[in-house]
């Protein structure tokens, strides 16, 4: 495993669309690992692809309850209901936070590293951190937000 370079606001991978990954190799795998030690390394709850200057649909979370990592790879955001507002920070934006609004629940469907499917219905947190994570794939911040 490795830590990779965080990329920060300003770098246009950041403002990218992402592409599915088609196939999980050995690579993908690689970089999960990658993206995790990096998270974990940083402190971050949350880390997708393009921040480590990838450009494909996956990213990792932790929110450090009894699951612990969890990996999301071609994620699709099945629903959205209810509202939060609190306070968010991007480890690609170092030293800023600011109050977003986001839906208090999503339910997402994804592939694990395995190459499984699964459905994850989250609130809180959770929710906020997949809902900021899958923004990422599709070239956007937090701050984008923040009038
Ligand atoms: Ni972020």
């Amino acid at each position: 495993m490795a830590i990779r370079n965080i990329r920060t606001n300003g770098d246009e991978v950041l403002r990218k669309q992402c592409k599915n990954v088609k196939e999980i190799t050995p690579r993908t795998i690689k970089l999960i690992k990658d993206m995790a030690e990096t998270m974990y390394e940083a402190d971050g709850v949350g880390l997708a692809a393009p921040q480590v200057g990838i450009l494909q649909r996956i990213f990792v979370i932790d929110v450090y309850d009894d699951e612990g990592l969890r990996v999301f790879i071609n994620p699709e955001i099945l629903e959205v209901s209810s509202s939060q507002i609190g306070e968010e920070g991007c480890l690609s934006v170092p030293g800023e936070s600011f109050e977003v609004e986001r839906a208090n629940y999503v339910k997402v469907k994804a592939f694990n590293e395995k190459g499984q499917e699964f459905i994850l219905e989250a609130t809180e947190l959770l929710a906020r951190a997949i809902l900021h994570e899958n923004d990422h794939l599709n070239g956007k911040l937090f701050i984008d937000y923040v009038k």
